[in-house]
């Protein structure tokens, strides 16, 4: 899902990671193949407030305000309405656009005390919930509003986000978040796409894609972005990296092997091609390695 973000008030870049996720999530849970796109705008209680005010004539400020562009007919959501999506796909974008999500930066941080859980996760709860709005679901009758908190609560679990604390994130849900990873490759030179999906041991997943340049040599892959990213936000320990892409298994690389070979030794690594699934351990992987014990 490509996320439009307009932040005019800062937050921890770790929402935002766990908010691409999420946002990918969405679309696998509901079944849209499509690439699809959404307008995030964080911003705090005045601005939500007036936003609410002039579209909702609702005088109050609010956690979060969704404005789907799709109009989805009754009991009918994203993914059963292809048609009405491709009407939104902007050329520009190359996705179609669900619509605006608006989130009150101030009662994501007071929620999240309130219940316990971190900034982080209400800010995800609050992202799949408009999403889900986007997506067609609402809350207005009681069987439509169990639907929607059923997939809610799938989309959130499936990305190991449970009320009870994290949860542990399937092989399947790894891959698919490295077959989404794909669609923000930028791969202009050899048009060969490939994402990534790390699962660290605290259960954030950090999502890589590979970033070519026109002096070709530094090109950065899929899995060394999605292991950069980790580390620059503190991860330490890694269980799992699924890596995407088409025609061939795409094994990582020699010079991947070596980085997740610097933090993750024995770290399972899964691979998919269309429709198809393997694995290896990095030790299968990179036999002999030479490490950071290799110095001491
Ligand atoms: N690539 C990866 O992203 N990961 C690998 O392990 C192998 C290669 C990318 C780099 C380049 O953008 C494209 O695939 C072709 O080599």
């Amino acid at each position: 899902m490509k996320l439009l973000w307009q932040i005019d008030t800062a937050v921890e870049p770790s929402w935002l990671s766990l908010m691409q996720t999420a946002a990918d999530c969405a679309l696998l849970m509901e079944g849209v193949t499509r690439p699809c796109a959404v307008s995030i705008r964080l911003c705090g209680d005045e601005e939500i407030h007036e936003i609410n005010r002039e579209y909702r004539s609702v005088d109050r400020a609010t956690d979060v305000l969704s404005f789907p562009t799709v109009n989805y007919p009754c009991g009918v959501t994203a993914g059963q309405a292809d048609k009405l999506l491709r009407r939104e796909l902007d050329d520009e974008l190359d996705a179609c656009m669900l619509g605006d999500l608006i989130l009150s930066v101030p009662h994501v941080l007071a929620q999240a005390e309130e219940y316990g859980h971190s900034p982080e996760r209400e800010a995800a709860y609050l992202i799949v919930h408009g999403l889900c709005h986007l997506m067609g679901y609402d809350h207005i009758e009681e069987d439509d509003k169990r639907r929607m908190r059923a997939m809610e609560e799938k989309i959130l679990s499936a990305i190991g986000q449970t009320r009870e604390g994290t949860a542990s994130v399937s092989d399947e849900t790894l891959l698919a978040l490295a077959k989404k990873a794909m669609e923000r490759s930028y791969s202009p030179y050899s048009g060969y796409a490939v994402g990534a999906a790390l699962l660290c041991a605290d259960g954030r997943i950090f999502q890589g894609c590979n970033i070519e340049n026109a002096s070709f040599g530094l090109t950065n892959c899929a899995e060394r972005t999605a292991m950069f990213k980790a580390i620059s936000e503190g991860a330490e320990e890694f269980t799992a990296i699924a890596i995407a892409a088409s025609g061939s298994a795409p094994w990582p690389c020699g010079a991947c092997r070596q980085v997740l070979n610097e933090f993750a030794p024995g770290i399972r690594v899964l691979v998919t091609w269309d429709g198809n699934t393997d694995e290896a351990s990095l030790d299968q992987l990179l036999p002999h390695g030479f490490g950071p014990k290799s110095l001491q």
